[in-house]
């Protein structure tokens, strides 16, 4: 009883808060919302908000119920638990959302080195496959030692391109080294529970596999077995990351703007992008810690958002660019662009109050004062002050600016964030009356490359491409 008090007490210290005032008229002028910015857009505000709780209750929401998920859940920490002793490393073959949220939750959850220090305490080491370019991944693949290595196929549609490229290439391997029937142990495949290429494959040669949900798209299905998966295998809390999940979940189930993080914030960045003309959206972790997170961020605001035709088929074009910095290291880099260039950015800031190992700079050059100021301070506190710096550096030229706070990276908060960031996707993209679960214009990239590459059905595609090589225009290479 009194353990369960106290962690209901430690999680409410680690809730997540998002303060707005870098956004306000009252702290940067002209380019700040005010109250009845957010008061205007009050009744569809409702709309969304209505909107969203109906899906969630027809269960068309996919997402929005994963903290709550517990069939696939035990199946997954189940087959984590068995091949945690089996294999030192797990390769996740897979890409976009089938690969960004692993790597995220990686990141921010196990120590800098952990992929390549030596393997300990029955976790593996995660190494994430999200490209097909020959060097990187050959080397990666010499990396392993194939005896000891599990490589974990994720792909919801089950036929993306470079998946299956990586996947037949690791499949030849892993049968010259270990044969026809030791082969199969190596290979965990992550897919749609009924349809697909790749599932076909695990009915034909019954791989180990774990299913997608079907209303869950790539980029909203890291709390899914796409995740969890390569968490659990790695030694990651997952228990504790769907508590935060499920504990945001709750705060973003409330009506009222100043109770639920999610709302307040999609719609400050809907309204400075659609009002104040800030198209361009750049996530800032002064974290290295949360890094990962904000490639995460990128795929979800950009795949969910951008999009040619709003619900009523108008041509819309909608979407705020997402962009990737990282404090402080990108304030000696991007930052001159976005206090003097043009005026079409906000900025959201991860902040973490506690950085995990602390490092305290020492007392010395007592007489140089230029540097001795340093002496005693803590780093963690420094990359605070900066981040402080930098907030008021952007308040004073007019940029508009928010803060994700976050007392400390751990499972609970990482949960909390993907949950918050997810919805805000899911509000903003009711506020622009478009899609947010779609993603027509990547699935005509991957068609023009099933034709390329010669894929059965796919000859129009094929011609489209060498139309366009026979239309280019020699003078304009050079
Ligand atoms: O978010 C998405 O839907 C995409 O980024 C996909 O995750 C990505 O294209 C990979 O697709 P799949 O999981 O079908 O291989």
């Amino acid at each position: 009883m009194a353990t369960s008090f106290k962690r209901k007490r430690w999680r409410e210290e680690q809730r997540l808060r998002v303060d707005l005032n870098g956004m306000t008229a009252q702290l940067i002028g002209d380019a700040g919302l005010t109250d009845a910015d957010f008061e205007n857009l009050g009744p569809r505000l409702v709309e969304v908000h209505e909107a969203l709780t109906k899906q969630r209750r027809a269960g068309t929401l996919g997402f929005a119920e994963l903290p709550y998920e517990k069939t696939e859940l035990r199946r997954t920490l189940a087959l984590a638990d068995q091949v945690r002793g089996d294999f030192d490393d797990l390769v996740v073959l897979g890409i976009g959302g089938s690969a960004l949220g692993a790597r995220a939750l990686y990141t921010a959850l196990k120590p800098p080195g952990h992929s390549t220090a030596p393997a300990a305490g029955g976790e593996l080491r995660l190494h994430i496959a999200d490209n097909i370019d020959p060097r990187w991944f050959g080397a990666l693949l010499d990396r392993v030692t194939i005896k000891r290595t599990l490589f974990n196929v994720v792909s919801k549609s089950g036929e993306t391109a470079e998946t299956m490229s990586q996947f037949l290439i690791v499949r030849d391997r892993l049968l010259k080294e270990l044969g026809a029937v030791e082969y199969k142990r190596h290979v965990v495949v992550t897919t749609d529970a009924t349809g697909g290429t790749l599932r076909q494959i695990v009915n034909d040669e019954g791989f180990r596999d774990l299913t997608v949900p079907a209303g869950v798209g790539g980029r909203f299905s890291v709390l899914t077995a796409v995740g969890l998966f390569p968490a659990a295998c790695a030694g990651v809390d997952v228990a504790e990351m769907l508590a935060g999940a499920a504990d945001m979940d709750e705060r973003c189930r409330r009506g009222d703007l100043r109770e639920n993080p999610a709302l307040l914030h999609a719609t400050a960045l809907y309204l400075a992008g659609e009002q104040k003309g800030r198209r361009i959206v750049v996530m800032m972790p002064y974290s290295e810690a949360l890094s990962a997170m904000a490639d995460w961020f990128c795929q979800l605001w950009a795949e969910s958002l951008g999009k040619a035709t709003d619900l009523a088929g108008a041509r819309v074009h909608a979407g705020q660019t997402p962009v990737r910095a990282v404090g402080p290291t990108d304030q000696h880099s991007q930052l001159q662009l976005y206090i003097d260039g043009p005026a079409d950015k906000v900025i959201v800031f991860l902040r973490v109050e506690e950085h995990a190992g602390e490092l305290t700079v020492p007392k010395s050059y007592e007489d140089l004062e230029t540097v001795s100021y340093l002496g005693g301070n803590r780093l963690g506190a420094l990359v605070n002050m900066e981040q402080q710096g930098t907030e008021l550096a952007l308040a004073k030229a007019g940029r508009p600016t928010s803060t994700i706070i976050c007392p400390q990276v751990n499972a609970f908060v990482v949960g909390q964030l993907f949950y918050l960031l997810e919805m805000e996707a899911a509000i903003v993209g009711g506020l622009l009356k478009i899609n947010a679960f779609d993603q027509p214009g990547v699935e005509e990239g991957k068609q023009l490359t099933y034709g390329l590459a010669g894929r059965p059905g796919y000859e129009g595609k094929r011609a489209d491409v060498q139309r366009w090589v026979a239309h280019k225009d020699a003078r304009y290479i050079v």
